[in-house]
């Protein structure tokens, strides 16, 4: 897979999106698990606060930024696959879905029993929509079975205005 530039993981718009987000108190003391996580620098200001940080990343062009994050962060891991196949016996108390949910190839109702399966009860879940309807009928399935606690723009102020880009942050509690 090729590793082209992405904005949303520049070091700036990391900054803005931690600002606008405001999710450190799902991640500090927890057990984490990030999908998706791109460079893995999104959250990478909290990965000290956390029990432990698990970054699942199908991009093997990322695995050379996740060895550098580890030689700073001694409760860092990575795997290096998709979320179809991880097999993780362990659970998590919050897992972080951002802009990742259209990306993953199963149905709506097998997306939420894996990620039902991987969240310890009285856990959270953070996730960001994509840009494209696929796999939207996951979110029903989170609304029927958990507490939407917080939903949130992914952007505000002038970066909604400008409509670049419009996407949604939900974030659920397992009871
Ligand atoms: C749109 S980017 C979002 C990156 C990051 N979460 C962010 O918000 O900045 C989607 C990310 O999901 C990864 N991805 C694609 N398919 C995936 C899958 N099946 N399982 C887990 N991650 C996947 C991509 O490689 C990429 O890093």
């Amino acid at each position: 897979m090729k590793h082209t530039h992405y904005i949303r993981q520049s070091r700036l718009f990391c900054m803005y999106r931690n600002y606008v987000l405001g999710i450190q108190k799902y991640l500090t003391g927890r057990d984490v698990l990030e999908v998706g996580p791109n460079k893995g620098v999104l959250f990478e200001k909290y990965y000290p606060e956390t029990k432990s940080y698990t970054l699942l990343e199908p991009n093997r062009a990322f695995e050379k930024d996740y060895v550098q994050l580890k030689r700073k962060y001694s409760n860092l891991q990575y795997e290096i696959g998709g979320f179809e196949t991880f097999t993780e016996d362990k659970s998590f108390d919050t897992i972080v879905m951002m802009a990742v949910i259209s990306h993953i190839r199963m149905d709506s109702q097998k997306i939420f029993e894996k990620i039902d399966r991987l969240l310890k009860k009285g856990g959270h879940l953070i996730v960001e929509t994509n840009n494209t309807k696929r796999n939207l009928g996951v979110f029903p399935l989170l609304e029927k079975n958990y507490r939407k606690i917080e939903s949130k723009a992914s952007y505000n102020g002038p970066m909604k205005w400008l409509k670049i880009d419009d996407r949604s942050v939900f974030i659920y509690k397992k009871a």
